[in-house]
């Protein structure tokens, strides 16, 4: 048998069969389930999404309930859980916190057979419900504050911006980030997706699966993207042309952060939506000046590279809402993994259902038949 060519970042390669997201990349598409992204943003809620993802249909108003319910009992930690959280080193990223603490929440977790459908059930209900708690906690230790008790009659969204600020959001604040969770809770097979089902495929538990996939969307060319628009653009802010600016960071071979994609060759539908969203907060609690940049700098960045295919992403504007949200900025990524959790764990189950250990092969480029020269000898 030959060796098949080698495809550098297995560009084009299908690694699974899957029903759960669809992307039109040469359209600007993007559907959970079969529904197209704008209306669940629209008219859905983030829980009953991660139920679509998960389950595949929407849920009966008795199912979304009970998740819903079952949602906010895993919101509680234990003590010891605490514990771990507040002995973390509060210097560090939120990102490298979230991993530790996922993994040592596994550690707490009684269940150990995840081919059984419910013990499936209970881990999904667990790590969906506990990664905003494990967030905000990190951030209240860090800033020397006490936890907020978690509020059963708030949404994941919502309940996140309480107990990680320590106020109330308004209606239209928690409604913002519920669009923004749905916009991010699953996208095919991009890198993390792919590390929760290689980890997945080895029948590893469910935590270590999501431990392992928030471990690959730190980097800053998948989720850790976000953060480093933000900063991209405080840094341009002072700069007097941002074309100039364009183009020395492009002479300096250097990405710009926010815009291109392997799957879309036009603007991500994500940052159509998030750019409304954007619209909807400052017509309530006026403007950004970062906001008229971003417009500018993407403005530049589409006669410059457009014809290549790229353009804004994802993380372009998802920043600029968090940071409205008073958000700080190193827990954008995190705010993006509470929400790609729902899509990690449908596509565990999904592996599951089916599952083929991922082995893939290798060329090898190395050397063959060498002499062994003794220690001495060398
Ligand atoms: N700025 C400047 N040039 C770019 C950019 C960019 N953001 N993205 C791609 N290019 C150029 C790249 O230099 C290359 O040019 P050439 O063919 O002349 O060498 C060409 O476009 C293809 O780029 P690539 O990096 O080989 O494409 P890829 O499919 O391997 O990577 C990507 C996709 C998202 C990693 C890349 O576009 C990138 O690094 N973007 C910046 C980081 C970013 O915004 N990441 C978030 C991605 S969306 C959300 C998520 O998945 O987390």
């Amino acid at each position: 048998m030959t060796t098949p060519a080698l495809v550098p970042g297995l560009a084009g390669i299908p690694a699974a069969e899957s029903a759960i997201s669809y992307i039109d990349g040469k359209k600007g598409l993007l559907s959970y389930r079969g529904f197209p992204i704008e209306l669940l943003a629209e008219q859905s809620s983030f829980e009953e999404v991660a139920w679509l993802l998960l389950y595949g249909e929407l849920p009966t108003r008795d199912e979304l309930e009970s998740f819903q319910n079952a949602l906010v009992e895993a919101r509680t930690l234990s003590a010891r859980m605490l514990d771990v959280l507040r002995s973390l080193p509060g210097k560090g990223h939120p990102m490298n916190a979230l991993q530790a603490s996922m993994a040592a929440l596994g550690m707490f977790s009684r269940s150990r057979e995840y081919r059984d459908p419910k013990q499936q059930d209970e881990a999904i209900v667990r790590i969906l419900g506990a990664t905003p708690v494990l967030i905000a906690a990190f951030e209240r230790f860090r800033s020397g504050e006490d936890l907020c008790e978690p509020k059963p009659e708030l949404s994941t969204a919502a309940n996140f911006l309480w107990m990680l600020t320590g106020s109330e959001p308004d209606a239209l604040s928690a409604r913002v980030l519920d669009a923004a969770l749905i916009l991010h809770a699953d996208h095919t097979m991009n890198a993390s997706t792919f590390t929760a089902r290689v980890v997945g495929s080895t029948e590893a538990d469910p935590f270590t699966v999501t431990a392992s996939a928030i471990g690959s969307l730190t980097g800053p060319l998948h989720g850790g993207a976000n953060e480093r628009v933000l900063t991209m653009l405080e840094e341009i802010q002072g700069d007097e042309d941002v074309g100039e600016w364009i183009e020395a960071r492009l002479a300096a071979k250097r990405k710009i952060m926010g815009f291109g994609h392997r799957v879309y060759s036009v603007k991500d539908p994500r940052a159509v939506i998030l750019q409304g969203l954007c619209a909807q907060l400052f017509e309530e609690q006026g403007r950004t000046p970062l906001y008229d940049l971003a417009v500018q700098l993407e403005e530049v960045m589409v006669k410059r590279l457009g014809d290549k295919g790229i353009y804004p992403n994802v993380d372009f504007y998802s920043g600029i809402v968090y940071s409205k949200l008073g958000i700080p900025t190193d827990t954008f990524t995190p705010i993006f993994a509470i929400a790609r959790v729902a899509g990690w764990l449908a596509h565990w189950r999904e592996q599951m259902a089916d599952n083929k250990i991922f082995r893939p092969t290798q060329i090898y480029v190395g050397k063959h038949d060498q002499s062994y020269v003794p220690i001495a000898k060398r």
